[in-house]
């Protein structure tokens, strides 16, 4: 049997009921990243050699969730917050996995300063890892999100658009405005416009008779006013009226997205905001 090079360090992996083959390569241990596949527990995040070493260790892993307050939880998703300073080697296994899916030089060793939240869709055998961001605890720039990532498996069902929605909402009770760190990847670029285009669609949708300003669509999304000055501009809602720019909502669009919505009967994982037990940190 010839070993296919696929240049990538490793090449799959074996996580919980998946096998998922890689994008990029990550920096785990050589003797771990040369492997054909690299062995994973989907709850604790450790990796190993060998099937057999990991269910040696899954006898005794003893974790069937983030090891970290559950600070969301609605029907079968929970979103729980680690602390990468009390739970380093969970962090730090949780960006080596990231790196897997991530074409640019992210942290990996670094996460103390940094909290991690982890979207897991839970089942009888235990909550599973879907998703997760991580944000600075005290970021000078504003960012509200560092990095973010789906599980390949779990791509394109609406959970990152989640994520991003909970980010916002963080900001939003934090009583400030947030925009994630640059450089976005192009699926991150692709998944933060779609955000921001359809909350902004939908919050013009919903007050039609105020005097829309970007402050108010500030305050209401936590979107910061750049990241909505862009799109309102994508948008084309933007016009120059003696010597100003000024919003200039084209109704129909606005329409359009509603309708939208409503026809393709989006089942969109809606972030319910009572279910959220969270206190800033100060
Ligand atoms: N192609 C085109 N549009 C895409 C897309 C893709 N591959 N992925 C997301 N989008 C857009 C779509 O408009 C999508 O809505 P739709 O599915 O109704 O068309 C919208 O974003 C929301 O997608 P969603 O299902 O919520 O996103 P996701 O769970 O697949 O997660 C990322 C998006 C970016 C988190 C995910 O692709 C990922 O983890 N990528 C690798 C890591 C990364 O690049 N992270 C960002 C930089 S830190
Ligand atoms: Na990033």
């Amino acid at each position: 049997k010839t070993l296919v090079n696929t240049g990538r360090y490793p090449p799959c992996i074996e996580f919980g009921r998946y096998e998922i083959n890689t994008w990029y390569s990550s920096p785990y241990p050589a003797e771990c990243a040369r492997l054909p596949k690299l062995y994973i527990c989907e709850f604790c995040l450790k990796y190993m050699k060998s099937r057999s070493i990991l269910r040696r260790h899954l006898e005794k892993c003893g974790l069937c969730h983030p090891p970290a307050n559950e600070i969301y939880r609605k029907d079968n998703v929970s979103v729980f917050e680690v602390d990468g300073n009390a739970n380093k080697i969970y962090c730090q296994n949780l960006c080596l996995l990231a790196k897997l899916f991530l074409d640019h030089k992210t942290l990996y060793y670094d996460v103390e300063p940094f909290l991690f939240y982890v979207l897991t869709q839970n089942d009888e055998n235990g909550c599973h890892l879907v998703g997760y961001f991580s944000k600075e605890k005290h970021c000078q720039q504003k960012y509200n999100v560092s990095c973010i990532m789906t599980m390949p498996q779990y791509q394109r069902k609406g959970y990152g658009r989640f994520l991003i929605d909970f980010s916002y909402h963080l900001s939003i009770i934090e009583g400030q405005s947030g925009s994630p760190e640059k450089p976005l990847s192009d699926l991150g670029k692709v998944t933060y416009q779609a955000y921001w285009r359809s909350v902004i669609l939908e919050y013009l949708h919903k007050y039609t008779d105020t005097n829309i300003t970007i402050k108010s669509i500030t305050r209401s999304t936590g979107m910061c006013p750049h990241d909505i000055a862009n799109t309102l501009q994508q948008l084309n809602f933007v016009a120059k009226k003696d010597g100003k720019f000024i919003i200039q909502v084209d109704k129909r669009v606005v329409d359009a997205h509603a309708e939208k919505l409503k026809k393709k009967g989006v089942i969109r994982l809606i972030l319910d905001p009572e279910f959220l037990r969270w206190t800033p940190l100060i």
